[in-house]
């Protein structure tokens, strides 16, 4: 049975990253697939290391990352996969440092090196980025989200992305200093908005490998 792996990268188990990615999982299981899903703040894990042991001409571990943290049976369980769904927040414009660090020991393996841009993976797998944000449009970050769709791409295996734009970050916003968000349009975007956003999700996860 084909399987897809579901990377949560947000600190939080429930939220809108979270959410979007089980709505995914839930359209890849629907669709007949294995899932999986991963919380990446539940390990315990470095970014690359720089030990170069993936790129080691005589190692048997060539194009494979060599750090045995938490992240090495992950790594290794989504080279074996079909799909790969990572979920996560934009922080400052960017990812949040745990996916960043995932992302580095995810990509540097696949990345040899050479003068033909010869990738070590075969990049069979199909990957889908889902972004979650408080800004209401995509184009703020069109750059970041280019770039990383380009970095999977070229590294890991045909990338799609699906962004989930002004999220609501807290249960109330009169419990903390949030004075640049109006709370009513903050909640009207989680009622109209989110659940078109999970719908999207399900329907990335039914169709990945399809
Ligand atoms: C440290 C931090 C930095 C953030 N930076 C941004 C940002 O640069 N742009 C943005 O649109 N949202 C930013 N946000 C908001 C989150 O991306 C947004 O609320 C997201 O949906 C949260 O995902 P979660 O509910 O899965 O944790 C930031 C949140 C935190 C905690």
């Amino acid at each position: 049975m084909k399987k897809v792996i579901g990377i949560n990268g947000s600190p939080r188990m429930n939220w809108n990253s979270a959410k979007m990615l089980d709505s995914a999982l839930k359209g890849a299981s629907e669709a007949g697939y294995e899932t999986k899903r991963i919380d990446l703040y539940k390990l315990n894990y470095t970014g690359c290391r720089s030990c170069f042991a993936c790129k080691r001409l005589d190692s048997p571990g060539f194009g494979r990352c060599a750090v045995a943290d938490d992240l090495k049976p992950v790594l290794d369980e989504i080279l074996e996969s079909d799909g790969l769904i990572i979920s996560s927040p934009v922080y400052f414009g960017s990812d949040p440092g745990m996916v960043r660090s995932f992302c580095e020991r995810l990509w540097f393996p696949s990345h040899t090196y050479s003068t033909d841009g010869t990738v070590a993976y075969d990049r069979h797998l199909r990957v889908a980025l889902i972004y979650t944000m408080n800004v209401p449009r995509q184009e703020f970050y069109e750059e970041f989200i280019e770039s990383e769709k380009e970095k999977f791409s070229s590294m890991v295996g045909e990338t799609s992305v699906l962004c989930a734009l002004d999220t609501l970050q807290f249960d109330d916003y009169s419990r903390y200093s949030s004075s640049a968000f109006d709370p009513v349009r903050k909640q009207e975007s989680r009622d109209t908005r989110f659940p078109q956003d999970l719908a999207n999700a399900y329907r990335l996860g039914r169709e990945l490998l399809s």
